[in-house]
């Protein structure tokens, strides 16, 4: 069987407080919303990949507890192929503790449990699915040699790659960015990975083109509100990506829809300019910023405004 987007990477349970403001160190504070969602950077941008519309296959690892068990049935009620979900007794579903504030920022910490027991047997089970797939995702809430591998696998068979090193780790393997057809990643992420602070457009286009030196295909550093600056290896221009203003309820994995949006354009859309793909990603991640929760804001493709289906 194959498919168009196969994702490497991580399942979360967040379990989300909404609160005014985010606490201090030592701080108790009243919220007054809780809830519980599915989520997780890897799982996050398969199901928006579904959700637009393409055949994709989740390779990741829950435990063999309640939180794992509803996982896999998400998936199936999103139409991800689980044949390479494992579920392990050594250790938890991973975990998400989220707190948003009513300017819908969030804080999170993640404790990854069963996600880090993803390995090298589970990428050789999963190679055929892996190798015959027109684009292969990873992020880092796994191990960061399993990601690795899978993507060097995905290169190895001409398999297209995006590469979103989130959470940002100061000490990347350089290996990444030779493997990345793809680069994405946002303002934090691009100032841990180079030292320079970004938060304007012409900061993104400074931290970008640093990025882009180290061996990626191209670079795309995401700037919420200010949408996102494209890089590609074979030009010398970088492009800013303008986003559409829109009232943010909850932030929360609109970074992973955005990806999950950009791996459906490359898979299905291989022929439309990385920017035309950017830009049509921005829109699909506005969506999700309207409404709270991660993957319970994604939009599906009767969300999606009809031009972002077209052929150019
Ligand atoms: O990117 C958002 C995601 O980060 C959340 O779903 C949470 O699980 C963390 O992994
Ligand atoms: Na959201």
């Amino acid at each position: 069987e194959a498919f168009d987007v196969v994702v490497v990477g991580s399942c979360m349970t967040d379990l989300v407080s909404q609160a005014p403001r985010l606490p201090k160190a030592g701080e108790t504070i009243h919220g007054h919303k809780f809830f519980i969602g599915f989520g997780g950077k890897g799982a996050n941008q398969c199901v928006q990949a579904a959700r637009l519309g393409v055949k994709t296959a989740m390779v990741c690892k829950v435990g063999k507890d309640f939180f794992g068990d509803n996982y896999i049935q998400n998936f199936k009620d999103n139409g991800v192929h689980t044949d390479f979900v494992g579920q392990t007794s050594d250790a938890a579903t991973g975990a998400a503790s989220i707190t948003v504030n009513d300017a819908g920022e969030n804080a999170i910490v993640i404790v990854a449990g069963a996600n880090m027991l993803l390995g090298g047997e589970e990428l050789r089970r999963a190679l055929p699915a892996i190798s015959r797939a027109k684009v292969l995702v990873c992020q880092l809430e796994i191990s960061p040699q399993t990601s690795l591998e899978a993507l060097r696998m995905a290169r190895e068979h001409k398999v297209k790659t995006i590469f979103n090193p989130a959470p940002a780790a100061p000490d990347l393997d350089p290996d990444f960015y030779r493997v990345s057809d793809v680069f994405c990643c946002n303002e934090s992420e691009a100032e841990l990975l180079t030292g320079f602070s970004v938060s304007t457009v012409s900061d993104a286009h400074r931290a970008g083109q640093e990025l882009l030196k180290r061996g990626c295909g191209a670079v795309i550093v995401t700037l919420g509100p200010q949408g996102c600056v494209v890089f590609k290896a074979q030009e010398s221009t970088s492009k800013h990506v303008p986003a559409t203003a829109v009232t943010a309820v909850d932030t929360t994995g609109a970074g992973d829809s955005f990806i999950g949006a950009l791996a459906f354009y490359m898979a299905n859309y291989p022929a439309l300019p990385l920017e035309e793909m950017a830009h049509r990603a921005n829109q699909v991640a506005g969506l999700s910023v309207r409404a709270v929760g991660t993957q319970s804001s994604f939009p599906f493709r009767r969300d999606v405004p009809a031009e972002l289906f077209a052929e150019q």
